[in-house]
């Protein structure tokens, strides 16, 4: 009899641990062994039978306070998925959640990734880049979010409105916003049908560019000396296609954007040897040609190409004409 009660009881106990290690704990994004290239999400989706009540994350090895999902407004919003902002650390980062019910630990899951935090940073052997829109993982968010939206729906031009910016819209809280993206013609650029995931953009970067900016392509390949980068057609070096906050939406500064394939330039002298020893100043001074913006290796040479070998800025062949833009006595 006392054996039976004691079965009972150890049965019991373990359907219970069954049970808990069933509920899948998962670390949606950024996944297990893949890298991101921006710290903005931690989507942990917990499982569903019994609901978790509470989660820790430990990110860096500070660990969070119980966090609460279990009131039901949060649930009916979200059910068990909670979207975290996260503070990754360039390079790797270990994120390590559990699940709890009833101030008990039933679930864990533990993921390694990758931020790569500078598009230069090498992402080590094994992680690969964290890819959202194929259908296993679409399917996690089709509940709530529409994921198949149509050709009219995905060109909406409001965050209200546009399917996309339920997820991206932060990508575009900068000043510098893109025309197109500006107003989500997110479908103009990205392919709802390519395979294996959706979205993807065109390999020929300056012909999607083109589509637009003919007139402008067309000028700079008239140049007679066309920038390398820009004769290689790399937009993307140096323009982000969706916002950012520097002007012309460079990906950077501009001169650290150019400091980047021109190294040499940022420590020797340029233009001229001055007092002191020092080159021509090449920023951190007003511009005297171009009211209201600093002065940068864009003030000089235009960046797509120009007349003379060094893409003197508006057509100037000489030397001494460059200066005068500035230096007028
Ligand atoms: C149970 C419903 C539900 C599911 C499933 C769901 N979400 Fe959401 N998600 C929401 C709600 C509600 C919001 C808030 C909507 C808003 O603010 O417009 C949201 C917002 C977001 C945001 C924007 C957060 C912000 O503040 O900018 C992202 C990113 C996101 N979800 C990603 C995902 C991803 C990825 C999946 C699938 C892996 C997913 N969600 C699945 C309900 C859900
Ligand atoms: C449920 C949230 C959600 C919705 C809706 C959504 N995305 Fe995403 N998307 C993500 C997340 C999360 C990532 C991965 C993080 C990132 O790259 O920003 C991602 C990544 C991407 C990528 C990079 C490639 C990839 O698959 O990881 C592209 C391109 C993209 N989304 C385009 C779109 C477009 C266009 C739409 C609208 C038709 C859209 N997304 C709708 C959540 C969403
Ligand atoms: C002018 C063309 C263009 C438009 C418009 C555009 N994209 Fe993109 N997008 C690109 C290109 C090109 C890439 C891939 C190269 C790169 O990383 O910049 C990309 C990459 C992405 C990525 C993955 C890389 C990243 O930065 O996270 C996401 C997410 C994305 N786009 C979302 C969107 C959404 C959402 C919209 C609508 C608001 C949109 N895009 C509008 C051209 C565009
Ligand atoms: C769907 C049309 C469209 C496509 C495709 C497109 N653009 Fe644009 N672009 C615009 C519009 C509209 C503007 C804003 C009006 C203007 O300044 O000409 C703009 C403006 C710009 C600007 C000027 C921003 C400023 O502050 O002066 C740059 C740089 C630019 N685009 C680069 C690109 C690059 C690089 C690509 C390819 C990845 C691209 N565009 C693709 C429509 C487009
Ligand atoms: C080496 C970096 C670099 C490359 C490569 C580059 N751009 Fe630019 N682009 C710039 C900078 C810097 C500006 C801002 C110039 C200024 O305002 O003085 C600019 C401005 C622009 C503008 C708006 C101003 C104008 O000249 O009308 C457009 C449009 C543009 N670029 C399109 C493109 C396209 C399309 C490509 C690819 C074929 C491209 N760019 C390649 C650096 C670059
Ligand atoms: C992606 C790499 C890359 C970026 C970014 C880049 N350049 Fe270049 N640049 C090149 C290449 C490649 C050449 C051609 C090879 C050479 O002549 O040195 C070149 C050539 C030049 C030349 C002519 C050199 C000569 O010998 O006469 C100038 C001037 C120049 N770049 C200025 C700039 C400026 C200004 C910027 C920023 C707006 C910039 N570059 C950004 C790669 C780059
Ligand atoms: C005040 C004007 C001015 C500024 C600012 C300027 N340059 Fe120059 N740059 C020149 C002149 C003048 C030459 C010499 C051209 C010649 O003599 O053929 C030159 C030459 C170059 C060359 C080709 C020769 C060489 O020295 O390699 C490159 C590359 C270059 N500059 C890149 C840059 C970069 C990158 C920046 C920003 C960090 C920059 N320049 C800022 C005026 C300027
Ligand atoms: C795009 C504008 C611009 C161009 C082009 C330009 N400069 Fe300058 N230059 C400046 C600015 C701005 C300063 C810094 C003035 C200040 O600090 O008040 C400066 C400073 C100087 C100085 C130091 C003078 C002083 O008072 O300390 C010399 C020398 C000089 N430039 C020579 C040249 C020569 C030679 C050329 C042509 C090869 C040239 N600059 C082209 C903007 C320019």
């Amino acid at each position: 009899m006392k054996k039976t009660v004691l079965w009972t009881i150890f049965l019991s106990f373990s359907l219970l641990l069954q049970a808990g290690d069933a509920l899948s704990l998962e670390i949606v994004y950024p996944a297990d062994k893949t890298s991101v290239t921006r710290s903005d999400f931690l989507i942990i989706k917990g499982g569903n039978t019994p609901p978790l009540e509470g989660m820790t994350i430990e990110l860096g090895g500070a660990k969070s306070d119980l966090i609460d999902v279990s009131s039901p407004e949060y649930r009916a919003a979200f059910k068990d998925f909670l979207i975290l902002e996260p503070d990754f650390s360039p390079g790797k980062n270990l994120v390590r959640v559990e699940g709890f019910v009833a101030g008990k630990k039933v679930a864990g899951a533990v993921a390694e990734i990758f931020y790569q935090a500078d598009p230069t940073t090498a992402v080590p052997p094994g992680i690969k880049p964290f890819v959202m829109h194929i259908p296993a993982r679409e399917a996690l968010c089709a509940p709530c979010h529409n994921m198949t939206p149509d050709k009219i729906e995905i060109n909406a031009e409001t965050a209200e409105t546009n399917p996309c910016a339920a997820c991206h819209r932060r990508m575009l809280d900068k000043s510098h916003v893109h025309g197109p993206a500006g107003v989500y013609r997110c479908g103009y650029c990205h392919n709802p049908e390519s395979k294996p995931a959706r979205y993807a953009t065109p390999a020929d970067e300056a012909a999607l560019c083109n589509g637009c900016h003919s007139d402008k392509v067309a000028a700079f390949k008239a140049n007679k000396f066309v920038h390398g980068p820009v004769a290689a057609g790399l937009c993307l070096v140096c323009h982000d296609s969706h916002a950012s906050d520097n002007p012309a939406q460079m990906v950077a500064p501009i001169n650290d954007v150019c400091l980047g394939c021109h190294e040499p330039i940022g420590e020797g002298i340029h233009v001229v040897r001055g007092v002191g020893g020092k080159g021509h100043p090449l920023k951190g001074v007003a511009d005297p040609s171009q009211p209201g913006r600093e002065l940068s290796c864009a003030s000089c040479h235009d960046p797509h190409g120009g007349k003379s070998t060094a893409f003197f800025r508006r057509g100037i062949t000489s030397r001494f004409g460059l200066c005068q833009i500035c230096h007028v006595k």
